[in-house]
């Protein structure tokens, strides 16, 4: 292997700009091989694989998006030459001296000069990752291949360049191997983005999106209006970052959602706002959430629930949809009764007590059936006291459709999936274990004799069950639903998953949207701190600037808030909550009273929300809004399990930019510039503690 040698100076490395060809114009150039014409062009991009052939060497260049690429032929002289014809800064002598490589390391970014002419032989599809692809227009075809570099590109297979001068425009490290099946460490996510073709096209279709809801939002007469990130700590929900600064005990909180601005925005006179907002939440992470992340914000002025749901749809529809490829939307994946809002031209509505009844989940995947049905009445107290040790408890049942599965596999598989460890929070519910049984013809009852005849019976009748057909059965204690989920509507969805995962049955297709409306208000918490730190065991399921369904429900604040339904509505698709937002409180007299006497905010807290309520206070509209999680948006859209898949740099699950290397220690004089100490002494989650020095 010869070694590589580029004389790299401040004066070689820059482009020679006089008369940079774009990409676009190669491709659409057309020449007539039989005249054998050829055009001049000065072209940049990256050289990736190189062969040699008798006297010539045969090169791949990919532009600058790398998902394109030409062939390069060149002597092997060409390549000989000291930065292939870039002399400049170099003397005479060492010109005649300089023994340069032919070869050119995969990744270098070049400037190239020379002909393009009618390829002789255009290249034929090998393979699956090959084939012939029309560009927008039919001149502009393309050969889709695999690039061993850059993953998927597409080669013009119609031209070539005859270089003359090739001049690389920096090195690329010898001790690096960086191809499209190399798995990088975070650290390296610069050349994760070089190689993997799919990072990179996630990446540029959420510019897309982004972009193109942009423009839906402002064609719907939306405002995109900033707002500060150096914001106030206050006890909205979650947990903040907190910003110290140069003052003595002051800092900046960042924000949680841009919530109370945009409030006051609409306090301001303005009636459409909306803005793709960075959010902060000190929460620990999980595959759909990172510490720092993007929504699509609005809210909207003399407007209630209806107008900004119907906003958020057209957005989604016909803004979002129609800009992916491959969207299948899936209208009516879920029976929504005879409820008014039965419109099939619009997603269906479920109320949170329907999805926690018939999904056990506040973000049911519809598409995917086994609905949950109480059959409490169906089984003899005998079969009940063999579930549960609970008294009078609630119990139901669902099916798991195996779609054909025989019984001795749907056995196997479900035996399998209660004995993995991950399992163990079922097997040791103590509300009692699941009970299964495998819907079999050749066994006693059909395999349901556990239930006794009767209910056996009701059990066919009502779930219609094929062989290999899986029941669960589970109880719970009889009490009115609270938080996002059940133990059964926990099981339904990982053993749903795990059947799709293991190939017994077919992952459903197509985006299912469900609005979830009327949650409770308020819930039920242990928590204090750090939250909206309340003293009165209740939070805010949404926010506490939400306000209730009803008018005739204000009385209840006082004497029974856990009653209340908020006008809250999440969009929640597929499964995921991909946004949720609420109609406010608009009246300040009623915002005091939620922050102070029901939720019981010490005065001090109160205090920090003070800019809201006087904005309340001077003739603000009523008004709702909403915010889409955009990570999630974009994940979901594009197949990905997490939201760190669509995100340039994203946090782990440390929260740590391991890229950076962040959060990092602060030095002794920043911790004096900033008045603050390291406190070891007090035990803390994340100790060392840091506190202001007094
Ligand atoms: P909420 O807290 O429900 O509402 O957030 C709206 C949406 O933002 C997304 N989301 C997240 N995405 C990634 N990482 C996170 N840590 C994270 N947390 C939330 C979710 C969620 O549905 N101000 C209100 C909106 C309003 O009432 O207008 C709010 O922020 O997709």
């Amino acid at each position: 292997m010869p070694t590589i040698f580029y004389r790299v100076t401040a004066d070689s490395i820059g482009l020679n700009d006089s008369h940079i060809s774009t990409w676009d114009s190669l491709a659409s150039i057309e020449l007539d091989a039989s005249k054998r014409e050829s055009r001049i062009v000065t072209i940049c991009g990256y050289i990736t694989s190189q062969r040699s052939a008798g006297k010539f060497e045969f090169l791949q260049l990919v532009n600058p998006r790398l998902d394109q690429a030409v062939q390069v032929i060149c002597s092997k002289e060409t390549l000989r030459r000291p930065m292939s014809g870039q002399t400049h800064g170099l003397s005479k002598a060492e010109v005649e001296s300089q023994v340069f490589s032919t070869e050119i390391r995969g990744h270098t970014p070049v400037q190239i000069t020379g002909s393009v002419v009618a390829r002789a032989a255009p290249p034929k599809n090998k393979g699956q990752a090959d084939r012939i692809q029309n560009l927008d227009d039919q001149q502009n075809r393309v050969l889709e291949k695999l690039d061993p570099f850059v993953g998927h590109i597409g080669l013009l297979p119609q031209v070539e360049i005859q270089a003359e001068s090739i001049s690389p425009l920096n090195t690329f490290p010898a001790d690096l191997v960086a191809k499209c099946d190399t798995a990088f460490p975070p650290e390296l996510r610069h050349l994760q983005f070089r190689t993997d073709n799919g990072l990179r096209s996630r990446i540029r279709l959420r510019s897309k999106v982004a972009s193109k809801i942009r423009e839906g939002m402002l064609k719907n007469d939306f405002d995109e209006i900033e707002t500060p990130l150096l914001f106030k700590s206050t006890p909205e929900g979650a947990r903040e970052f907190i910003v110290p600064t140069r003052r003595k005990g002051l800092a900046y909180a960042l924000p949680q959602s841009p919530q109370q601005y945009k409030q006051v925005l609409m306090a301001s006179g303005i009636s459409r706002y909306f803005q793709f907002a960075k959010c902060f939440r000190d929460e620990d992470l999980r595959a759909d959430r990172q510490p720092e992340f993007t929504q699509l914000d609005l809210e909207m002025s003399f407007a209630g629930a209806e107008e900004v749901m119907v906003v958020v749809e057209d957005i989604v529809r016909n803004f979002v949809w129609p800009n992916v490829p491959d969207v299948q939307p899936i209208e009516n994946a879920v029976s929504t009764g005879n409820s008014s809002h039965a419109d099939p031209s619009r997603f269906p509505r479920l109320s949170y007590a329907d999805v926690m009844t018939r999904y056990g989940s506040d973000k049911p995947d519809t598409r995917l059936g086994s609905e949950i049905h109480r059959i409490d009445e169906w089984l003899p107290e005998n079969v009940i006291g063999m579930l549960t040790s609970l008294q009078d408890p609630i119990v139901e049942m669902l099916k798991i459709k195996m779609q054909g599965a025989d019984p001795s596999t749907s056995t196997r598989f479900i035996r399998s999936f209660l004995d993995a460890p991950a399992s163990a929070v079922y097997s040791s519910n103590p509300a009692g274990m699941p009970g299964i049984s495998i819907y079999d013809p050749s066994k006693p009852l059909r395999g349901l004799a556990s239930f006794g005849h009767e209910a056996a019976a009701r059990v066919e009748e009502t779930f219609e069950p094929e062989p290999g057909d899986i029941f669960i059965i589970q109880t719970r204690a009889r009490a009115s639903f609270a938080g996002g989920w059940t133990v059964l509507g926990n099981l339904r969805r990982d053993v749903l998953q795990s059947a799709i995962s293991e190939g017994l049955i077919s992952a459903p297709i197509g985006f299912a949207g469900l609005w979830v409306v009327d949650f409770p208000l308020f819930s039920p918490t242990e928590e204090t701190e750090p939250g909206q730190g309340g003293l009165a065991g209740l939070c805010s399921t949404h926010h506490p600037f939400t306000a209730p369904k009803k008018d005739q429900d204000l009385s209840l604040l006082i004497t029974n808030p856990l009653q209340i339904i908020g006008d809250h509505y999440d969009l929640v698709i597929n499964g995921v909550e991909i946004g949720g937002g609420s109609r406010r409180i608009h009246v300040a007299d009623m915002q005091e009273l939620v922050l102070k006497d029901v939720l019981k905010l010490r005065a001090e807290r109160l205090e920090d929300f003070r800019h809201l309520l006087n904005a309340l206070m001077c003739g603000c509209p009523p008004h709702a809004g909403f915010a889409l999680g955009f990570d999630r948006l974009m994940a979901m859209l594009t197949g990905r399990a997490s939201v760190r898949d669509v995100i340039a740099f994203p946090k782990f699950a440390d929260g740590e930019d391991k890229f950076v290397k962040s959060p990092s220690l602060l030095t002794a004089e920043q911790l004096a510039t900033y008045h603050l100490a390291i406190n070891d002494s007090v035990e803390a989650k994340h100790s060392p503690l840091v506190s202001i020095k007094g």
